[in-house]
């Protein structure tokens, strides 16, 4: 088995009365692929933003290449910054919505991280965002501003910009989810061929079909909890649980 990147155990997350997650254990090893699954309000998101600190757990173990990550102090989580940032530049994280700086071009929106967090020299991070912008088809389109892209082609810009951080794991939340039909693709493309190279990604998706020939394991999180895991053969052709079949069955109920 490959090297264990991440280790979860125990993770809860309770934003006042609601809780969330009540008890996800997660590992994860590099190279691994994992397509997380669930209803709307199930805590995909919130699963996501616990990893890269967003936002910060309730309570639970989070260790992170063996260096536990935080220490509960009377009931409560506490971090120093220096954790934090350290890995908030190893766990890069791709939104629904982009999320691109609106009044920087797309070398700059790539560079930022580089820069700011890393302490590269501006023809470094240059250098650095043009490779990362040539890699997801968009080399052309360094000095042009977010705006006059297509949704597609932002998305791709903003993986980019997470890339050039090098991070050791790319977070996904519903990538294409607000793209049109059409251009899905380009986006699914990219993200397949960075799982060919061999990136480790936890990718929150309805796109079912390319979790199946995206992941190695697939997660459906319910409840709170990992309510079932398995390979893609056995979580989408073979779930085990009647909760998992129903929720799949809402993905063919339209086929033809
Ligand atoms: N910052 C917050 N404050 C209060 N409640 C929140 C906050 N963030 C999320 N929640 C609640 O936590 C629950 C889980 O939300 P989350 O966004 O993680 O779900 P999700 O599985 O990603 O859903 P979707 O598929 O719609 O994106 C929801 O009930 C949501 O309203
Ligand atoms: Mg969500």
């Amino acid at each position: 088995m490959s090297e264990e990147i991440l280790s979860i155990t125990g993770l809860y997350k309770s934003f006042g009365e609601l809780e969330v997650l009540k008890g996800i254990d997660l590992t994860v090893r590099q190279g691994e692929r994992i397509a997380i699954l669930g209803s709307s309000g199930s805590g995909k998101s919130t699963l996501l933003r616990c990893i890269n600190y967003m936002e910060r757990p309730t309570s639970g173990h989070m260790i992170y290449r063996g260096n536990e990550i935080g220490r509960e102090v009377r009931g409560e989580m506490n971090y120093t910054n220096a954790e934090l940032i350290r890995l908030r530049a190893k766990v890069g994280m791709v939104f629904q919505q982009f999320n691109l700086f609106p009044h920087m071009t797309v070398a700059e929106n790539v560079m930022e991280g580089p820069v700011t967090v890393l302490g590269l020299s501006k023809p470094n991070a240059r250098a650095r965002a043009e490779d990362f912008l040539d890699r997801v088809g968009l080399g052309e389109k360094s000095d042009v501003y977010p705006s006059r892209l297509s949704g597609g082609q932002q998305q791709r810009v903003a993986i980019a910009r997470a890339l050039a951080m090098q991070p050791d794991i790319l977070l996904f939340d519903e990538p294409t989810s607000a793209l049109d039909p059409e251009i899905v693709g380009e986006v699914l493309h990219v993200i397949k061929q960075l799982g060919d190279e061999g990136l480790t990604m936890l990718l929150v998706t309805h796109e079912i079909g390319f979790a199946y020939h995206f992941a190695t394991k697939v997660i459906f999180l319910h409840d709170g909890v990992i309510f079932e895991q398995g390979t893609p053969d056995e979580l989408l052709k073979n779930p085990k649980k009647t909760r998992t079949r129903e929720f799949l069955a809402r993905f063919t109920e339209f086929n033809f």
